[in-house]
């Protein structure tokens, strides 16, 4: 529904009309229910007395400051089902397709994938399961999720934003309130400051010391200013802790007649920018007891 056209979106005075004529306000009004309906479940099951103390997480959290009004305004269930909705629709999509990225290209370039393998798999040693702090040591990996960001970034053209004063670029006048969208997809492919930039090379940032936080505008995956993505950390963990997990414990190989020039990068057209076809791969469990079973 986010990239749905709504006519009332381009003429105000009249579209709304259109849109309920295509059907798609009612489209609106019940998807908005069925997640409302979602996010009130989510806080009754978190309500319920009998909910076992030790599971505390987020919505605990939430609920506790509001039992305890711990902010100068009081904290609503709204105001809690906004922030569960930003967690889950802001940080789930996107992290899910940054691991699908991250598995492409490692398909794609298989020498690069030896070495994240290689790397990790002399790092760390006797785990069931990678965990936050282990990543910490594993610098050529962060450099193949820094690479994968730079080539695909999921959020391509950031979130929309508005012109506050007129300003000239390029000779171009831009008058306030003017919609801007700053393309950092293409950014991320600029010759200007990439040395061939459509070849995955997470070396490159090894003599770099661009970074993805918003301070390096060549590299902004996650935005940059007062409107960049408040989940930064939250999602790179996500990432990188899949990878490595999948990395770690699994040797990874394309179907039968398939070879790694047939692995496309479509996207799907979309807030988040997904791979169009589904990457299928054949697992093989790997045992660091016994590397060689
Ligand atoms: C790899 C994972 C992620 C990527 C690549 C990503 C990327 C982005 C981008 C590009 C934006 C727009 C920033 C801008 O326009 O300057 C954004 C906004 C946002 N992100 Fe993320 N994000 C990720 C994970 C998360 C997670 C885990 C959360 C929450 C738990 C989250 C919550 C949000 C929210 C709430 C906004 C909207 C901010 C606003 O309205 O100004 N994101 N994200």
């Amino acid at each position: 529904m986010l990239i749905a056209f709504f006519f009332a979106d381009y003429f105000p005075f009249i579209g709304g009309w259109v849109d309920k004529l295509t059907g798609l306000s009612s489209r609106l009004e019940r998807t908005f229910n069925d997640l409302d309906e979602f996010y009130n479940k989510i806080i009754n099951d978190h309500l319920d007395p009998n909910k076992p103390q030790s599971d505390n997480d987020i919505v605990d959290v939430l609920l506790q400051f509001r039992k305890e009004r711990c902010f100068p305004f009081p904290l609503t269930l709204d105001h809690i089902k906004a922030v569960l909705m930003d967690v889950i629709l802001a940080g789930t999509d996107t992290s899910a397709a940054m691991v699908d990225w991250v598995m492409t290209e490692l398909l794609k370039n298989p020498t690069i994938m030896k070495k994240a393998q290689d790397e990790l798999r002399t790092v760390i040693r006797d785990k069931s399961f990678i965990e936050e702090d282990d990543i910490v040591e594993l610098e050529y990996l962060k450099a193949v999720v820094k690479e994968t960001f730079r080539l695909h970034p999921v959020g391509p053209l950031l979130l929309v934003r508005e012109t506050l004063n007129k300003c000239t670029i390029q000779d171009y006048d831009i008058l306030p309130k003017t919609l801007m969208f700053v393309n950092v997809w293409k950014i991320g492919r600029d010759p200007e400051f990439w040395k061939d930039p459509e070849i995955f090379m997470p070396e490159r940032f090894f003599e770099s010391s661009i970074d993805f936080r918003g301070q390096d505008f060549e590299l902004i995956p996650f935005g940059a200013g007062r409107r960049m993505c408040p989940g930064m950390f939250h999602g790179l963990a996500n990432v990188e802790m899949a990878a490595a997990n999948l990395l770690y414990f699994f040797n990874w190989e394309l179907p039968a007649g398939m070879k790694k020039e047939d692995i496309d990068i479509d996207v799907i057209p979309g807030i988040v920018m997904r791979k169009r076809n589904p990457l299928c791969l054949i697992a093989k469990k790997f045992s660091p007891s016994f590397p060689n079973d």
